[in-house]
């Protein structure tokens, strides 16, 4: 059987282990979802597969000092996401902070001797400092003597994560089984719970915990919205109200906005598991429907994955579907083939192998092999020195269809906000749409936090900035430049701002337009806009070949004036091509080899010069 540990107490972890006989634990540290998805699927697997008595820990509740302490002859599993440059997930700092310390002021002995363990880390090759948390957790328990089974797992989030856990997952299996004696038992699902028992489980507080209830969010209300461009695609603009709800910001901040899944992707899962007669016998910690769960709580639309195909597949409604869902799960050409390619989710994928319902499938199941919806993150596109009660973000509504034209993703978020925006009070003239009253309360509120960021302006106005934004890239440049232009405004001597902006071409997708020739009408020289638009002329024009075709001022910006660095957008090519191309700006302006102009860009990056917010 399986638990999963709540917030309740960090005493209670070792403990409650030890009086429920678990002797295999998985540790994780999740910022999105991902790792926590994958230590769930770990858990799961061990009980089903081999009978262990399995729990899941998320490391917030756990302190370094338990390690010694956990139950004889417990197996542990880490499962940990890096974050941005090299950071523990937030759910980790304090863990990964004292297991470095520990081992670090560890003089030889080895207290954790007693302690077996395997681990997997989450990141994503793109960041130089690729999967840096898991790497210094795992050297830091060998210091302390404890003994890695196996290799220790890398996954990249850039390349094919689930494939690199599936292909790690199976070879620690062997290795664990073979160390610890398992036996394989016959696959049946027991659930850490019944759905009829949600009221005393933990899965559900965690459940609960997300949307609405978590501490920091409030129901922010929206004031108005409009379509920045909408050919081709379309790009929200939407200004928020914080006023009412005590919620504060700083320019270079994220907005976090928890979506809600569509109706058509709701009932067609509803459908698909046959839950449409069960609609309302959920005994929630609030009575709830199945119906609400699946909307608000569970990420149904994210793409299938082939574990999640394997580990339905015995509840198959017959026989064919049964055998065509192991074959799929085994396969990853066929898999893709049949389902990534078509961006299928859960319920389109089961739906393509049979008309009959899956109704053997335990709805605690779904729910824990499902992840829980987690919130998207926006750049915010204002200035908190200007608006400190509202605040605005940028997206681009995400609408992705196959080339064959069977299958579309849509972003799950934009899409909703577009809805949920158009939805209200037709647009004027102007095409602004006012989501007030007459008194100027917002009508329609979505559940949102703030994210704080590190992306931050000089400290001293005067300091030079170059920001390099192409597409929805720019929303923080925005902000940036109210600010600057707030500053001038003042009476503060304010330095140069270099803005590099690339979109397709300048009469579809040029943001904030207007803005900016109003902007270069404030500030003057202190402000320049370089463009790029890549679909003008036949070749393709980036930001980077702008930066190299003003090498020397920014060559001198930097070297001679400071100026500090800013790139948002793209994380995949473009903030990895304008990196280089930096680089190869700096090694000329001082007559040095590339490899030392990528060594100050790198200097630059951790004294805070360099600053990216890429996704
Ligand atoms: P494209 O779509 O025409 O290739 C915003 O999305 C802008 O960034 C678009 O003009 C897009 O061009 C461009 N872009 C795409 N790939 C890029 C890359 N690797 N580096 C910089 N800009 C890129």
């Amino acid at each position: 059987d399986q638990t999963s540990t709540s917030n309740d107490g960090v005493q209670d972890v070792v403990e409650s282990l030890k009086s429920s006989g678990k002797n295999f634990v998985v540790f994780y540290g999740s910022q999105t979802g991902t790792a926590e998805g994958f230590a769930n699927a770990l858990s799961k697997e061990g009980s089903q597969r081999f009978g262990l008595k399995t729990a899941v820990v998320n490391l917030s509740d756990f302190h370094v000092s338990f390690l010694n302490n956990l139950p004889e002859d417990i197996f542990a599993i880490f499962v940990m996401a890096t974050y941005g440059e090299g950071e523990p997930t937030d759910n980790a700092v304090v863990f990964h902070q004292s297991v470095v310390e520990l081992a670090a002021s560890t003089s030889g002995d080895k207290p954790l001797q007693a302690l077996r363990y395997a681990c997997f880390g989450l990141g994503n090759r793109v960041y130089e400092q690729y999967n840096a948390t898991m790497r210094r957790v795992d050297d830091a328990l060998q210091n302390l003597g404890a003994k890695r089974l196996g290799e220790a797992g890398e996954g990249d989030d850039g390349g094919s994560i689930e494939d690199d856990f599936l292909s790690w997952k199976e070879s620690m299996w062997t290795h664990v089984s073979q160390v610890l004696g398992l036996q394989e038992t016959e696959m049946e699902y027991h659930p850490s719970f019944k759905v009829e028992e949600l009221q005393s489980s933990s899965n559900t507080a965690l459940l609960v915990e997300g949307a609405i209830t978590a501490q920091r969010t409030n129901l922010i209300p929206i004031l108005k919205s409009r379509e920045l461009f909408k050919q081709h695609r379309s790009c929200l603009h939407i200004e928020f109200d914080i006023g009412g709800t005590g919620m504060t910001y700083e320019t270079g901040d994220h907005l976090a906005i928890w979506p809600v899944n569509s109706t058509l992707e709701s009932d067609r899962f509803v459908s698909v598991f046959g839950l449409k007669d069960k609609l309302n016998v959920v005994p929630f910690p609030c009575p709830t429907t199945y119906e609400a769960l699946i909307r608000f709580y569970m990420e149904i639309g994210a793409p299938v994955s082939r574990q999640l195909i394997l580990s339905l597949a015995p509840f198959a409604p017959d026989d064919d579907s049964r055998a065509a869902a192991i074959a799929l799960g085994n396969s990853r050409q066929l898999f893709n083939t049949r389902f990534t390619n078509n961006y299928y989710n859960i319920a389109q994928a089961l739906q393509s192998l049979t008309p009959l319902p899956w109704v053997n499938v335990p709805f605690a199941m779904l729910l824990e092999s499902i992840s829980r919806l987690q919130p998207r993150y926006y750049s915010i596109s204002s200035s908190s020195v200007v608006h400190p009660k509202q605040l605005s973000i940028t997206c681009v509504v995400e609408s992705v269809t196959t080339s064959s034209g069977a299958g579309v993703f849509k972003g799950l978020n934009t899409n909703y906000l577009l809805w949920l925006t158009s939805k209200a009070r037709p647009a004027s003239m102007n095409g602004v749409r006012n989501n007030t009253d007459g008194n100027g309360t917002g009508l329609i509120h979505v559940p949102a936090y703030i994210r704080h960021s590190k992306f931050r302006l000089p400290k001293t106005a005067k300091q030079p900035v170059i920001m390099v934004g192409p597409g929805t890239g720019v929303a923080p440049f925005r902000a940036f430049i109210q600010e600057r232009d707030a500053q001038a405004k003042a009476g503060m001597e304010v330095g140069r701002a270099l803005l590099f902006y690339g979109c397709r071409t300048r009469d579809e997708d040029f943001l904030y337009r207007d803005e900016w020739m109003e902007m270069t009408a404030h500030l003057g020289d202190n402000f320049t806009l370089i463009t790029a638009f890549s679909r003008e002329g036949k070749e393709k024009t980036y930001v980077q070949h702008r930066l190299l075709e003003n090498a020397d001022i920014i060559g001198d910006l930097i070297v001679n004036e400071k100026a500090n660095i800013y790139v948002c957008g793209d994380a995949t090519h473009m903030a990895r091509e304008v990196g280089s191309t930096f680089a190869q700006i700096i090694a000329a302006k001082r007559g040095v080899q590339l490899e030392e102009g990528k060594y100050a860009l790198k200097t630059m990056k951790s004294r805070g010069a360099y600053q990216e917010d890429i996704w």
